[in-house]
C-alpha cells in the first residue's frame, strides 16, 4: 500500500464559524478526509498578529472549544484527521526562524493579504507589528511541519501558499530535498457574499448565518437579506445573477429544479421576496439539520473536545519532531553545539577522573 498524501489545513479561533467557512473550506475538508492523511491546525499563534492583548488571549480558550466543535458538527470525523493546537506545537517556534531566514521582507510586505489583514484590524503603517508582515511564514512553517502536499484554504490564503512554495524550495536548494512542494487547493465557491450583498461573510461584517445558528435565527437572517435593490414589487422583473438569495439558494438548495422555477419566475415578476426567502430558509435549514443533530452528540460528552485536541496535539508533535530533527541534520545545525558539549563533557569527566 502507497502512503498518503499529505493535508494542513485550519483556521485562527476567532469564534464561531458560518457558512462561508463551510463552502470556503471545510466542504473540502470533509470531502478528503478519507483520501488523505488530514492535519487541521486550530491557529491560535496567528491571531496574536493583530490581536496580541491579554484580553483578546483569554478569549482564545472557549474560541478554540467552539471551533472545534463547529468542525466536528459538519462531520470531520477525528478518527481520520488530527486536530491540534498551533501553541502546543514547539516545533513550529523553532521553524518560523528558520524559514524567517528563505525570504526576502520585499516579498513579505508585497502581499495584498498584509494590506487587508492590516485594514481590518485598524493598524496604520506606523504600527503593523513584525509579527503580522512575518504571518505568512508562520503559515508556511504550519504547512511543512508535516510536509503536507495539499492545503485547502480559501482564496485570501492564496498567495501564503505559493509562498511556502518559495521556502520550500528554497529550503530543498540550501540543503536538500526534505519538502513537498505544498499545492493551494481552493474550493469551487472560494468566498461566499454576506446576507447584506455587499462583501465577503465575515464576522466582523456581521452578515452571517452560523453553522450553529437555529432555525429561528436563520429564519430572521434570510428575511433580512439583501435582494435586487430595484425590484419595488413582486410583480417588478429582478435579477438573479449576483443576488445573494439566489446565490444561496444554489449552493444550499438540493431541490434544483424548485431554484430553477424561483429564478425563472423571479427574472419575469412572478415571485414575491417572501416565498423566494422563505423556500431558502427551508433549504439552509435542511442543511444544518444534521450538522445540529452531530454537535448534540458531541456536546453532552463532557471531556471529549478536549480530549480530541489533547490526542491530535501529541500526534502533531511526534510528527512535527521528527520534521524538525530531519531540517536541522540537513542544514548541520546544532553541529555547533553538539561538538561544544562533546568537547566540554570530556573536559568534565577528565578533570574529575584525575
Ligand atoms: N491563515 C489562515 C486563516 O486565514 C489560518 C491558517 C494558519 C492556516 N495556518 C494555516 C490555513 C496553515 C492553512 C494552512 O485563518
Amino acid at each position: 500500500m502507497t502512503e498518503k498524501k499529505r493535508i494542513l489545513t485550519g483556521d485562527r479561533p476567532t469564534g464561531l464559524l458560518h457558512l462561508g467557512h463551510y463552502v470556503g473550506s471545510l466542504k473540502n475538508r470533509i470531502a478528503l478526509q478519507d483520501t488523505y492523511e488530514c492535519y487541521i491546525i486550530i491557529a491560535d499563534l496567528h491571531t496574536l498578529t493583530t490581536k496580541p492583548s491579554k484580553e483578546e488571549i483569554l478569549l482564545l480558550r472557549e474560541n478554540v472549544r467552539l471551533m472545534v466543535l463547529d468542525y466536528l458538527a459538519c462531520g470531520l470525523d477525528p478518527k481520520k484527521v488530527t486536530i491540534y493546537l498551533q501553541s502546543a506545537t514547539p516545533a513550529v517556534y523553532e521553524m518560523n526562524l528558520i524559514f524567517e531566514m528563505l525570504i526576502s521582507l520585499n516579498r513579505l510586505t508585497g502581499l495584498p493579504s498584509l494590506k487587508e489583514m492590516a485594514r481590518n484590524a485598524h493598524l496604520d503603517n506606523d504600527s503593523i507589528p513584525f509579527g503580522l508582515i512575518g504571518y505568512p511564514v508562520l503559515q508556511t512553517a504550519d504547512i511543512l511541519m508535516p510536509k503536507a502536499h495539499l492545503v485547502p484554504v480559501g482564496k485570501d490564503n492564496e498567495a501564503h501558499i505559493e509562498l511556502a512554495r518559495d521556502i520550500a524550495r528554497r529550503f530543498n536548494q540550501y540543503y536538500g530535498e526534505i519538502f513537498p512542494m505544498p499545492e493551494v487547493l481552493l474550493s469551487e465557491t472560494p468566498t461566499l457574499i454576506g446576507t447584506d450583498g455587499k462583501g465577503k461573510m465575515s464576522k466582523s461584517a456581521n452578515n452571517t448565518i452560523l453553522l450553529s445558528d437555529d432555525a429561528k435565527a436563520v429564519e430572521k437572517k434570510v428575511k433580512g437579506m439583501y435582494t435586487d435593490p430595484n425590484r419595488l414589487r413582486a410583480d417588478t422583473p429582478g435579477t438573479v445573477e449576483g443576488n445573494p438569495v439566489f446565490i444561496y439558494h444554489d449552493l444550499f438548495n438540493t431541490r434544483k429544479d424548485e431554484v430553477e422555477d424561483l429564478k425563472s419566475r423571479y427574472r419575469e415578476g412572478r415571485v414575491g421576496d417572501v416565498e423566494v426567502k422563505a423556500k431558502l430558509t427551508t433549504a439552509i435549514n435542511e442543511f444544518l439539520e444534521p450538522i445540529r443533530e452531530r454537535r448534540k452528540l458531541y456536546e453532552c460528552e463532557k471531556g471529549l473536545i478536549e480530549e480530541i485536541i489533547y490526542d491530535g496535539t501529541e500526534k502533531m508533535n511526534e510528527v512535527s519532531q521528527a520534521t524538525l530533527k530531519e531540517m536541522r541534520n540537513a542544514m548541520g545545525m546544532g553541529g555547533a553545539w553538539n561538538k561544544i558539549s562533546r568537547v566540554a563533557r570530556d573536559r568534565k569527566k577528565q578533570m574529575t577522573g584525575s
